[in-house]
């Protein structure tokens, strides 16, 4: 029986996918749901998330390669066959893309830019006093692939840098706290907190009224992770009564956004429309590739998610 794998994406056009991967492996056939063909023929699905009613007729599918880093989506769709190896994007490139938005996010807070945007559009020449970095204390919640790279970039900039993961770790110039009491130690001293934490079940609403309260008051909140880490209406609440100053956002429980919501139009949120990074077929097909034939030869999927863990 034939064998192919089928590539579907909402929002990215396939071209460059089936491009990168016709590049790097011209024996594989890939197929979109509009080429499907036999749906038995299919061995792996690289995808964010399939339509609903696709897996299943994918009777023969060895391996779910999502093309994002983060797989809650798939982990959230009841149709994820339970036993089927789920793979997740660790892809440097996209780690780095990441890491860049989220300095141009932290200077964007710890400068107020926002201020400077509204009074620019009035035409006025605003002046407010300076912090130094040093005394600017940024605190990363989540120390993989990204954060903990952020964190390392962060620290090295000049910023007084924290970070918290679920078990201990080692960042050079970065002070980590690991664990429940950890992040209470972390917030208490967050200027400028990022989330960069996988969605699972643990941090699911993590970014609520009773953690903003815990942060100083004026703190800035940046959220790079996932629109559900957040409790919306309780960020609108911690900036209504004054303890928190601004957020910047770039995911949202639903998106797109939808019209009227508050957040798009609140001056002490910045919004991005999910966008701060993306992996890049030109070089995370590469691992894509790998998995292929690493599952074409009877061999585990590298990145392979912990489904106890979530990610
Ligand atoms: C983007 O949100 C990703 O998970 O790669």
């Amino acid at each position: 029986m034939a064998q192919a794998v089928l590539f579907h994406s909402g929002k990215v056009p396939p071209a460059g996918w089936l491009a990168a991967i016709a590049r790097l492996a011209p024996e594989i056939e890939v197929r979109t749901l509009d080429t499907l063909g036999d749906p038995a023929e299919i061995d792996v699905a690289i995808s964010w998330r399939l339509p609903s009613g696709t897996f299943k007729h994918l009777t023969g599918l060895k391996l779910m390669q999502c093309s994002g880093a983060g797989v809650d989506q798939l982990l959230a769709d009841p149709e994820l066959p339970p036993d089927l190896p789920l793979a997740r994007m660790v892809d440097p490139l996209q780690a780095d893309e990441m890491v860049a938005f989220a300095l141009w996010a932290v200077v964007e807070q710890h400068r107020d830019l926002a201020r400077y945007r509204a009074a620019i559009q009035q035409q006025e020449w605003l002046f407010q006093p300076q912090t130094s970095m040093r005394s600017r204390r940024v605190g990363v919640l989540g120390l993989g692939a990204m954060g903990g790279k952020l964190a390392a970039r962060l620290a090295a900039l000049g910023f007084a840098t924290a970070g918290w993961a679920r078990t201990a770790r080692t960042i050079p110039g970065v002070t980590v706290h690991h664990g429940a009491e950890g992040l209470a130690a972390l917030l208490a001293d967050s200027h400028i907190l990022v989330n960069l934490l996988p969605l699972t079940r643990e941090t699911r609403g993590l970014l609520n009224l009773s953690l903003f309260r815990q942060l100083p008051k004026g703190a800035r909140v940046i959220n790079l992770g996932r629109g559900p880490h957040l409790v919306e209406e309780d960020l609108l609440t911690a900036l209504a009564e004054g303890h928190l100053a601004s957020a910047l956002l770039d995911v949202f429980t639903t998106e797109p956004l939808p019209e009227g919501h508050p957040f798009w139009s609140h001056p002490q949120i910045t919004i991005t429309p999910h966008i701060a990074s993306l992996a890049d077929p030109n070089h995370a097909a590469e691992q894509v590739v790998e998995n292929i034939r690493r599952v074409r030869a009877g061999l585990p999927a590298l990145n392979l998610v912990d489904r106890q863990l979530g990610y």
